[in-house]
Order: C-alpha cells, then structure tokens, then sequence
C-alpha cells in the first residue's frame, strides 16, 4: 500500500478504546500507510465508539442478543464489516470470539492484541492469571485470529516485568503502554509490507 492508496482498517472495540486511539492517531501520518475506515462494537456507549465518532470514523454496533442465534450475529458482523473492504480487521479489546463465517471471510487478515504472553494465560483475564502465578515477565501478544482462544500465529509479543508490588491494574495499565506501541508498529508493517505465514510462523513481506 502507499501514501496514497493506504491498507484500510476496520477496528472491532468493546471498551475504553485506548489501542484504537493509538491506531488513529498513528494514521494521521500519511507515512504509516493505513487508515481506519470504521470502528464496530459488540456493545452501546463506550468510549471506544465515542472515540471514532470525535475522529469523524464511521461507527456500527452488532449485539449478540440483537440476532437469534450466534451464527446470525457472525453473519451480520461480517457482511457489515466486509461492506467496508478491510485490508486487516484489527480485534482491539473486542471481547467476542468471531465465528467461522467471519473468519472465512477475512483469512488471515483478523489480527487481535492480547495482554499476555501467548500460550500462557488465554482468555479474559491475562493480567490477573499471570499475576495469580507469580510469573515475573509477562507483557502482550499480537497474532492472527483463527478458531481458538488466542491460539492464533504470533505476529509480535512485548515483554513487560511484572513488579514486587503490582496489582491486576497496574499490571495492565503498564501492559498496555507496551501493547499499544507493538499494535502501532506491527499494524503499519503489515499495512505497508503485508504478512505471509508459513507452519504457524509469521513474517513481514508478501
Ligand atoms: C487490552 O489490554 C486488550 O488486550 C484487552 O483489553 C484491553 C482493551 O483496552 N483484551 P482498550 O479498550 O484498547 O483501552
């Protein structure tokens, strides 16, 4: 992709929406080569939609209990989020697991951020579980999407120490600060470079 014609970007949030603050702001730099097209959610007011409503960034909600049955809501996200034509869907604190409908549709381009280490500590509770275990490192993950529980190929993982005397926020809040810059780097990578995996590994070119 170039200056011109950057990689187009849909972001799926569910909260605060501090990594698609960090994906905004780094588009505004032509040089970054991507652009966020649309921002969706799996619920109403949270800060992540009110955040690309202030960037003037088109905005969607798909409720699971809006459909009758789990399969509908995956078929409605993905003809909302393809009517956008992303190049990469970027999963930032989306707290849904996509089906296969969406999946299949975006092989390989649904990329999520994790805040842990991956294999260790899966699920919505990264912070607190690697805090329970007493690791001493732990940090972030971003990988391509497929049908698990953050199983997916790893794209980039960023180490954060964990100190004597952090609690679950404090851990996550400094995961963060790591977590959002590996999810700018490593999104305009693939924006201007693209991804090939091969047996689970992941590279940086076409
Ligand atoms: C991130 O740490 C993400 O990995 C986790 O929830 C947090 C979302 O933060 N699943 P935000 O909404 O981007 O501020």
């Amino acid at each position: 992709m170039s200056d011109a014609n950057p990689a187009r970007l849909v972001v799926l949030v569910s909260g605060a929406g501090t990594n698609l603050q960090a994906l905004i702001d780094a588009c505004a730099d032509p040089a970054y080569g991507a652009k966020v097209v649309a921002v969706g959610a799996d619920r109403d007011d949270i800060e992540g939609l009110a955040r690309a409503e202030r960037a003037g960034i088109p905005t969607f909600v798909r409720k699971v209990g809006q459909f009758t049955s789990r399969e509908h809501w995956d078929l409605a996200l993905t003809d909302t989020v393809a009517a956008f034509e992303p190049d990469v869907v970027v999963l930032a604190g989306f707290m849904k697991l996509v089906g296969p409908a969406f999946l299949g549709a975006f092989a390989d381009r649904v990329v999520n951020t994790h805040p842990a280490l991956c294999p260790s500590f899966p699920g919505t509770t990264g912070p607190a579980d690697a805090l329970a275990y007493g690791v001493k490192v732990t940090g972030a993950t971003l990988f391509v999407v497929d049908a698990g529980v953050d199983t997916g190929a790893i794209i980039a993982q960023a180490v954060v120490p964990v100190q004597d005397d952090d609690d679950v926020e404090s851990l996550h809040d400094r995961i963060k600060v790591a977590e959002r810059e590996m999810l700018v780097e490593n999104v305009g990578r693939m924006a201007r470079e693209g991804l090939t995996i091969s047996d689970r590994r992941v590279r940086f070119g076409r």
